[in-house]
């Protein structure tokens, strides 16, 4: 069953009079449970990419469905209302509030009070000790796992995960992405993650890779 589908996604960034093409007419589409890697070198336009198929950023032209709904037909609001109920996004930057403790931040988007989920995400990423600690109290790798908790706290049918691993030792990294890969298979998730590790392509059922802005396989 097709989640998402992405037809011809161009991205024109305009800056002081000077104009940049980030991506050029990418189409994707992507299925329930699916787990995609997107590739690409720094700044061939995967943060671009994962951006605008959330609906967080709005393409120049082409247009995003999800679950069959034009999302950029709708109005911010209701932009905003189901992205909130349908998808979980992880910051390559974290974006943590660093007024709220640990377990706040990742209770922030929570709609359904599950305690027994949030024991589950604190214990298999190992950040149970750091409950009630302060974002600036926590290492970068620490708080790359917090902003996944929060991503995931209310079971979104579809993640994005923008370089989630990048501040990860490759222990870690691969305690991450078995979490990822049992939410797909468990609960159906389809999630579309990018990487620049090579390593993680023979994890992921798919692989789209990117180059100045365009697809060139996948
Ligand atoms: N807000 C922005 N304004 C202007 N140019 C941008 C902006 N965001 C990204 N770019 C440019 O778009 C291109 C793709 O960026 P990005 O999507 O961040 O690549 P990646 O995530 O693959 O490193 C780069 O050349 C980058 O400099
Ligand atoms: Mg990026």
């Amino acid at each position: 069953m097709e989640v998402l589908r992405a037809e011809s996604i161009s991205k024109i960034y305009c800056q002081n009079a000077v104009s940049l093409q980030a991506l050029r007419s990418v189409s994707v589409t992507i299925q329930k449970g699916e787990f995609v890697a997107i590739l690409g070198r720094s700044g061939s336009g995967k943060s671009t990419l994962l951006n605008i198929l959330a609906g967080l950023d709005k393409p120049s032209e082409g247009k995003v469905y999800i679950d069959g709904t034009d999302i950029f037909h709708l109005s911010e609001e209701k932009r905003t209302l189901l992205r909130r109920e349908k998808i979980g996004f992880v910051f390559q930057a974290y974006e943590l509030l660093h007024a709220l403790t640990v377990t706040e931040n990742i209770r922030l988007p929570e709609l359904t009070k599950d305690a027994d989920y949030m024991r589950e995400l604190l214990d298999t990423l190992e950040i149970r000790q750091y409950e009630k600690s302060y974002p600036d109290q926590l290492s970068g790798g620490e708080q790359q796992r917090v902003s996944i908790a929060r991503a995931l706290i209310n079971h979104p049918p579809i993640l994005f995960a923008d370089e989630p691993t990048g501040n990860l030792d490759s222990k870690t990294e691969r305690t991450v992405i078995d979490l990822l890969k049992n939410l797909a298979e468990k609960y159906g998730t389809s999630i579309l993650m990018v990487t620049h590790n090579e390593d993680l392509v023979k994890d992921a059922d798919r692989v789209i890779r990117l180059e100045d802005g365009e697809i060139v396989n996948g």
